[in-house]
């Protein structure tokens, strides 16, 4: 992937997000071999992953429902969202349920404010939602993640 950029920094996003993909989180042993890789320390790769909401040096569930309560959305009912599905799921912000299929996790924009209220689901995008619209979707991801 280093090849792919101008200089090694600037591969670190993406390789962080591959190795995430890979592992499930961003572990000690990814962060200081990452580092290594890249030429950089374990508290510049540190201060990325603080940086970016789609990151974690935590496991999370196999789908991470990231649900925005910026302002578009929350307008349009996003606190309502994150509420039902923290009910849904009986967890609190960044929970995860017993069998490890989904965490909930309260996030700034995600640049969906246009079709607010916006939820992301690992890498998918789901907007105009409604707390039965999302039920619904939540259903799908289950239904695939026990497949
Ligand atoms: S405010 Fe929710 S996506 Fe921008």
């Amino acid at each position: 992937m280093i090849t792919h950029y101008p200089t090694k920094r600037s591969a670190l996003v993406p390789t962080l997000l591959y190795a995430q993909d890979e592992v499930g989180f961003l572990s000690d042993e990814v962060i200081a071999e990452l580092a290594h890789r890249l030429d950089l320390t374990e508290l510049d790769v540190r201060n990325v992953i603080s940086y970016y909401s789609m990151l974690t040096t935590k496991p999370r569930g196999k789908y991470n429902i990231q649900v925005c309560t910026n302002i578009a959305c929350m307008l349009r009912g996003g606190e309502e969202l994150l509420d039902h599905c923290k009910k849904r799921f009986q967890v609190k912000n960044k929970g995860t349920t017993p069998d490890g299929m989904f965490t909930v996790e309260e996030v700034e924009c995600i640049g969906g404010c246009s079709w607010a209220p916006a939820v992301q689901v690992n890498y998918d995008f789901h907007e105009n939602l409604t707390p039965e619209k999302l039920d619904a979707i939540l259903d799908q991801y289950k239904k695939k993640g026990t497949q």
